[in-house]
């Protein structure tokens, strides 16, 4: 395999900010604070919160010592790591990439509509359009086709020039640029008078509000917004060089992707409980909170937010495209790695294969759609196919992907191989070899089986 078509990161920082933004995405902005709403929020984010530092930070170390092990992507990685059975698990991982790629653009397509929307609001004054606005939109099915396929366009465009001209480079500049503007939108949503209800409703557990759906979701939703389970961290550690601490990167982007994912659901949920009629709104598409609630804080109550408001929906733009790279990259280099292709034959080729199946997502919302449009098997949410693939990779897909991998790592793999990985004089204090030792043998594996196992024998999706 020739070494320039796969790259490596420069340093350190670019792993870092390549896979914080990889991982703080859509995930973090959109979906937590709208599961976390529909899970009435305390309990479920302490599940959540659990899942992470038990389940996701070791799952992410096991991610990252297994690609740099190899220095192969997905497939071949998990190959030599666990075995050629473990190749399987690699290719469940590229279909997931596939799959995920293919309606998560369609989302990044909205916020490139609001940017738009903003810079009009801007210019000649906002107009409260709502959720009104939002259900226009995502019923317009040229537009949704023509956003999506500029966001596909874009994302193929960065993995084309590769892991550290074209991936390492857009994070550097953008994931900055993303936290300085949350922190602002954060100082101003605590001044507004919803925030304390929304900090009580966010951060304080009723046990009673959360069913077992909702722990799958938890648990689903600490693999989707870390990248985990398809092996995209795998992909990003192959490109590690043999210096860097994997467990000070894992911890960093564990961490970060964490505290954004808080920060979003503080902002929103602080505007919805400050703005009168806001919450029966969001109520009716929680799908929507972020297109819906926010604009209306920026025109209303943020100092500058006239400025503020496109250049935040240009954000939300940028978390996406650092995340959908990494979706293609996952199914790039396994063609690259596996196939032989070219890097600019990859990404070309996957990218457009991907994006025949972004149309169906983008006609889910649609009359246009048709049967894509009330497909419904899981008998859950009612945006047809696009739901019905995320319920699917999310809740199912990722966790078992994230089960084989800890299996692999903690089972298959040596103690000594993934000792040396881990324990090389580089890693942080607070690190113990023990624990992640346990939690990747025991607690992940159990939580991710008990928790299928329960959904499966129990709790309907209604
Ligand atoms: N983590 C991203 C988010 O929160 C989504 C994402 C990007 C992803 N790459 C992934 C999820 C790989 C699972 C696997 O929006």
């Amino acid at each position: 395999m020739s070494n320039e078509a796969r790259g490596t990161w420069s340093g350190n920082l670019g792993l870092v900010l390549a896979a914080t933004g990889s991982a703080i995405g859509l995930g973090n902005l959109w979906k937590f604070p709208y599961i976390t709403w529909e899970n009435n929020g305390g309990a479920f984010v302490l599940v959540y919160l659990g899942c992470i530092v038990l389940v996701g930070l070791p799952i992410m170390m096991a991610e990252l010592l297994i690609g740099r092990r190899s220095q192969l992507s997905a497939v071949g990685a998990l190959r030599e790591a666990a075995g050629p059975a473990f190749r399987f698990v690699g290719l469940w991982g590229v279909l997931a990439g596939f799959i995920l790629l293919s309606y998560y653009t369609v989302i990044a397509g909205w916020s490139l509509f609001y940017f738009w929307k903003a810079l009009g609001w801007t210019v000649s004054g906002f107009d409260t359009a709502g959720s009104g606005l939002f259900g226009e939109q995502v019923a317009n099915a040229p537009l949704q086709l023509i956003l999506s396929l500029v966001f596909s366009a874009a994302t193929i465009g960065v993995v084309y020039f590769g892991v550290s001209r074209g991936i390492e480079r857009v994070a550097k500049v953008f994931l900055p640029v993303l936290f300085g503007i949350l922190l602002l939108l954060l100082i101003s949503a605590l001044g507004m008078s919803g925030s304390g209800e929304a900090l009580t409703h966010i951060f304080q557990p009723r046990f009673n509000e959360l069913d077992g759906a909702g722990v799958l979701e938890a648990l689903g939703h600490s693999f989707f917004t870390l990248s985990l389970g398809m092996g995209a961290m795998i992909t990003y550690g192959s490109y590690i060089g043999r210096k860097q601490s994997i467990v000070k990167a894992g911890g960093a982007i564990v961490a970060l992707d964490t505290i954004i994912a808080l920060v979003a659901t503080v902002i929103m949920f602080s505007v919805i409980f400050s703005v009168v009629g806001l919450r029966d709104e969001v109520g009716a598409s929680a799908v929507g909170m972020l297109f819906i609630s926010l604009p209306e804080l920026f025109y209303t109550e943020v100092p500058f937010g006239t400025v503020l408001a496109p250049l935040f929906y240009v954000l939300v733009a940028l978390a996406a495209l650092t995340s959908t790279i990494s979706l293609l990259e996952v199914v790039t280099a396994y063609l690259i790695d596996e196939r032989k292709l070219s890097r600019h034959k990859a990404a070309v080729g996957s990218g457009v294969a991907i994006f025949v199946f972004t149309i169906f997502a983008a006609l889910s919302f649609s009359p246009a759609g048709g049967f894509l449009a009330s497909m419904n098997i899981w008998g859950e949410g009612k945006d047809g196919w696009f739901s019905t693939m995320d319920h699917f990779v999310s809740n199912w897909m990722l966790p078992t992907g994230g089960f084989a991998v800890a299996v692999a790592a903690g089972w298959i793999m040596t103690r000594k191989a993934t000792f040396e990985q881990l324990v090389d004089g580089t890693e942080p204090r607070w690190f113990s070899f023990e624990a992640w030792r346990v939690c990747i043998r025991y607690i992940a594996p159990t939580a991710v089986l008990a928790i299928i196992i329960a959904v499966i024998l129990g709790t309907d999706f209604s």
